[in-house]
């Protein structure tokens, strides 16, 4: 996966070129992981690009920004629109935006807050997460020897960079091991998330996911599948689940802002159900991508398209 460099970013209210896009090595993030961000996409609609739940990623800027006691000096409205004008200056149609708040150079101590907040929009073009082909046919998992932190250490509803140390933990020994991804449990031994994706267990065709008290992130896929769900008549809820529940699930998919909606073929080299794409795993993805894709309504206003100007109270 290479990062494919664009013309701008947007950085404390102005655009800069990319390669002005620089901090200094004793900048506080670089020694403490001191950094909140978000992850979204644009989608390249029938009605041109849109981002698709855009205030609600930046909703989750701000609490993750909130629970840190780092103060993200831009309102939610104003963040929605500098990512629009930041994908419509780069010209760009489906991409991944990336902003992020982080503690500055200033003071070198653990104490963060004599450093100032910088933040960042960027974008890029970036195809599937876990390839192409892993969204018709699925991709073999592992359940992780690592697991996710302990409540009340690293607060995992925080979108934290410090988090992502945990991720790649399990992502380097998942694919150490030859898996495309790994499923870490909770501390207790409960299904938590993958390294960069919540997690979703089919079982006589009710669905269920870990509650977010089992260290998993409050993924905007992850309530954009339950209301879908909801919509489909597919029974959902939010609920524990043991982890050998995941080998003998009908189906399991993961899903995220990169990897979007993927099903699981095996976990620990056991077949789930068929040990293909399964039928409930299906009318998800379909209902999802019809939406982002712009061939069904926009029932939810999920899409912000980016060629129109949104003053306040843009979605
Ligand atoms: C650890 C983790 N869990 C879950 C998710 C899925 O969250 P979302 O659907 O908001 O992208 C992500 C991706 O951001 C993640 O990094």
């Amino acid at each position: 996966m290479n990062l494919q460099k664009t013309a701008k970013i947007w950085h404390n209210g102005k655009f800069i070129d990319w390669d002005d896009a620089k901090i200094h090595v004793l900048s506080h993030v670089v020694s403490y992981g001191s950094a909140v961000f978000e992850g979204v996409r644009c989608y390249n609609t029938a009605q041109g690009p849109a981002i698709f739940r855009l205030r609600e990623h930046m909703q989750r800027l701000q609490n993750s920004g909130h629970i840190y006691r780092l103060d993200i000096p831009f309102t939610v409205d104003e963040l929605c629109q500098a990512s629009l004008d930041l994908v419509r200056t780069n010209n760009l149609s489906a991409c991944y935006v990336r902003p992020i708040a982080l503690r500055g150079y200033g003071d070198i101590g653990v104490d963060p807050t004599g450093c100032p907040v910088e933040v960042y929009l960027a974008c890029w073009e970036w195809g599937k997460y876990l390839g192409e082909e892993a969204m018709r046919n699925g991709v073999n998992i592992c359940v992780s020897s690592w697991n996710r932190p302990a409540p009340n250490t690293l607060p995992q509803m925080a979108k934290a960079a410090a988090n992502y140390m945990n991720s790649q933990l399990i992502r380097m020994e998942a694919k150490a091991n030859g898996y495309q991804e790994g499923i870490a449990l909770d501390v207790n031994g409960y299904v938590s998330e993958g390294s960069g994706e919540n997690v979703f267990v089919v079982v006589n065709g009710s669905v269920s996911t870990p509650p977010l008290a089992n260290s998993a992130l409050p993924g905007i896929t992850r309530d954009t599948v339950m209301t879908l769900c909801r919509d489909l008549d597919m029974p959902v809820a939010e609920q524990m689940i043991p982890r050998e529940m995941l080998y003998v699930a009908d189906e399991v998919f993961l899903c995220g802002t990169a990897a979007e909606i993927t099903p699981i073929r095996s976990v620990d080299r056991i077949k789930v159900g068929s040990g293909s794409r399964g039928p409930a795993t299906k009318r998800v993805q379909d209902e999802f991508f019809s939406i982002t894709s712009g061939t069904k309504p926009d029932r939810y206003g999920w899409l912000s398209l980016v060629g129109v100007s949104a003053g306040a109270g843009v979605r």
